[in-house]
């Protein structure tokens, strides 16, 4: 991949993971398309440079999508690279949990339906132009799940399996995948050990999407597939919690 001259579409941006990214592609001279759900955050991320083309939206939201399209269609038809980052994660009993409606939907809806809408939407865009890739972001719990979040694990899993599927059928947009570790965000706030910085994310990150490394094990889940593979069982010990 080339990695200056983009136009790159970041869900959530605002924060952790994905503003970290957008910081080091801004380095690297691209153009940030940062999404979020917060107006606030997004425009405090839009005053640190003027690249950054702030756009609020709910992904979760189909008619928010809708929007989303019509002014990528309209105003960024130059649009290159979709980066699919925006995520939450809600650690609850599958059989205690008084809201469990609701989180499945809005889970369901923010980490898996989401990634395949925007790509479902946006993909006439990337098509036609040069240099074009689809990042998803999943998580070392798609490879070995942990007790707390069964639904998160899941979406999680959906999305490293359909990532290596579209590869399959997509010739000229690459699909990469990022997979990480536990990194240091608002997410794993005041949980796990050994985090790794968001900065760390991105320069490993970076490394590999300039060679074309598809599946980009972040930190320590190199470590975990190479267990996996070994032992199974003893992958889902480390995991469990
Ligand atoms: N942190 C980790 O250890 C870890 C490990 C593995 C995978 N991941 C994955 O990495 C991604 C980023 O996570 P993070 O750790 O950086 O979390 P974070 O700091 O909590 O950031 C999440 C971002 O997603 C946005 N977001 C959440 N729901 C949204 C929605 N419905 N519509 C639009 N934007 C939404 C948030 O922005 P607003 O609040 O402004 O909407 C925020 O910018 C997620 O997909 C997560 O599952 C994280």
């Amino acid at each position: 991949m080339q990695l200056h001259n983009n136009k790159i579409l970041i869900t959530g941006a605002t924060s952790g993971i994905g503003k970290a990214l957008t910081k080091k592609f801004l380095e690297l001279d691209n153009k940030i398309i940062a999404v979020g759900r917060n107006k606030k955050k997004l425009e405090k991320l839009s005053k640190l440079d003027q690249r950054i083309i702030p756009f609020k939206c709910d992904v979760s939201k189909q008619e928010e999508l809708d929007k989303l399209t019509l002014f990528v269609e309209q105003q960024h038809k130059d649009l290159n690279i979709l980066i699919n980052n925006a995520g939450i994660q809600y650690n609850y009993n599958f059989s205690e949990e008084p809201q469990l409606l609701y989180k499945i939907e809005y889970e369901l809806s923010t980490n898996f339906l989401a990634p395949l809408k925007l790509i479902a939407l946006l993909l006439p865009t990337l098509k036609v132009n040069d240099n074009s890739a689809i990042v998803n972001v999943s998580s070392g719990l798609a490879i070995v799940p942990k007790s707390q979040a069964p639904v998160y694990c899941g979406t999680k899993a959906g999305i490293h399996i359909f990532s290596k599927a579209l590869r399959y059928q997509l010739k000229k947009v690459k699909v990469f995948e990022i997979i990480p570790s536990l990194v240091d965000t608002a997410m794993t706030e005041g949980r796990g050990k050994g985090k790794i910085s968001p900065q760390k994310l991105a320069d490993e990150f970076i490394k590999a999407f300039k060679k074309n490394k598809y599946e980009v094990n972040i930190g320590k889940v190199k470590l975990l597939r190479i267990i996996n593979r070994i032992s199974p069982s003893i992958a889902d010990k480390i995991m469990k919690g």
